[in-house]
């Protein structure tokens, strides 16, 4: 199918963003998808025991109730992360709570989880894979990660993250647990060095404790803040290895107020992604893959818009990558464009597989650094 994105966009940004990713998701749902398959074997990936068509994935935030899995994996993402899901419905925070810096290809938003809740959020799930089921398993196609969160009103973080694992284990190729969205109070403090100890532990041992045969069991991810500092950054590693989680996505959107954001967005509360994080969030992930001596698959998220982007946090350490507000500005065109550009990039450094650039770049010796 033909790319609308072209003509849609104008219309689009003349809207208020959260209207116009409301009318993104009827579209989608609609079938007015493009479609898109770049099939290189060099770029598929076996990561955290899956094998990902290409490591290219669409992050957390976009499908917050897991309504477009199947016309976003069409798109030619080599995996989706669905969410953040909370166990129960919720509004969120007042509107407006999204606001564009089109001059910066970058977004600033205080959602706060809006969603239709768990079992809303399954149900559409379970339909995901009952369909996928019927049309037969295509190789091909890419894999569902879901991402879990609290509600604002939780009385147990622990009893939201369980639930919500508990029930998806069974339909996710993997789980994340979002311990650093910046918009749900009390949320970032998880990643404590105490708190995160004691929720890794409980929710391997809830995962293990499910009636779900080892080998079918989903690997378990942590997404982190770029805004730790390095003694934070040291602790989270540490407890990764130590609990034998899967691996880590890197990062969410930052609390930092760069002097390049447009001044009328200075004060708006919330987390920043799009260009503005990119290069903090690069070198976050250069400093866990250091911290985690390449052991640890990364997920690297933040400000990624092109195919160079893609490269340079591969070599920075990502296993995979994930976008969000890069496709804000550049449409479905942007898969296609970073896959094809990643295939390129690839011949051209003589490589033979993606695997072998990962961690390319980065200096495992480096001190690190208070991120700018
Ligand atoms: C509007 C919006 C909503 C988001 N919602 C979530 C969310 O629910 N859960 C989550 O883990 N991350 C969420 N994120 C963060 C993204 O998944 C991603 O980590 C971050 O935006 C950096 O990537 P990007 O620069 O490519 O957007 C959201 C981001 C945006 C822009």
């Amino acid at each position: 199918m033909i790319n609308l994105y072209p003509l849609a966009k104008p219309l689009l940004m003349a809207m208020e963003p959260e209207q116009a990713h409301r009318l993104t998701l009827r579209l989608l749902k609609a079938g007015l998808a493009p479609r898109f398959c770049h099939d290189d074997p060099a770029l598929r990936c076996d990561v955290f025991g899956h094998r990902f068509p290409n490591p290219l994935g669409l992050a957390a935030g976009f499908d917050k109730d897991a309504e477009v899995l199947a016309p976003m994996l069409d798109m030619g993402f080599g995996f989706v992360e669905a969410g953040t899901v909370t166990p129960l419905p919720q509004d969120g925070n007042p509107a407006p709570r999204l606001f564009r810096d089109a001059q910066n290809r970058s977004v600033i938003n205080r959602l706060g989880f809006p969603g239709k809740g768990l079992e809303y959020f399954a149900a559409r799930v379970s339909d995901f894979r009952v369909a996928e089921a019927q049309t037969g398993t295509d190789p091909l196609r890419g894999l569902l990660g879901v991402n879990i969160g609290i509600n604002k009103e939780t009385v147990s973080a622990f009893e939201d993250y369980s639930r919500c694992l508990s029930v998806l284990a069974p339909m996710a190729d993997y789980i994340t647990v979002n311990v650093s969205s910046p918009n749900t109070p009390g949320l970032r403090d998880l990643q404590s060095e105490n708190m995160l100890d004691a929720l890794l532990a409980g929710l391997m041992a809830v995962m293990g404790a499910l009636d779900i045969p080892p080998v079918a069991r989903p690997a378990l991810l942590l997404k982190v803040a770029p805004d730790l500092t390095p003694d934070q950054r040291a602790g989270v590693a540490q407890l990764a290895l130590r609990h034998r989680i899967s691996g880590l996505v890197v990062s969410n959107t930052t609390l930092a107020r760069p002097e390049a954001l447009a001044p009328h967005l200075k004060d708006e509360a919330g987390g920043l992604s799009g260009r503005l994080l990119k290069d903090k969030a690069c070198s976050v992930l250069a400093d866990f893959y250091r911290l985690t001596r390449g052991q640890l698959p990364l997920v690297g998220v933040g400000g990624i818009e092109n195919a160079d982007d893609a490269w340079r946090r591969i070599r920075a350490g990502a296993s995979l990558v994930q976008v969000y507000t890069g496709l804000v500005y550049e449409g479905p065109a942007l898969v296609p464009q970073v896959l094809k550009g990643l295939s390129a990039r690839l011949r051209d450094a003589g490589l033979r597989h993606i695997s072998e650039a990962v961690g390319a770049d980065v200096d495992m010796n480096a001190e690190a650094e208070e991120a700018a």
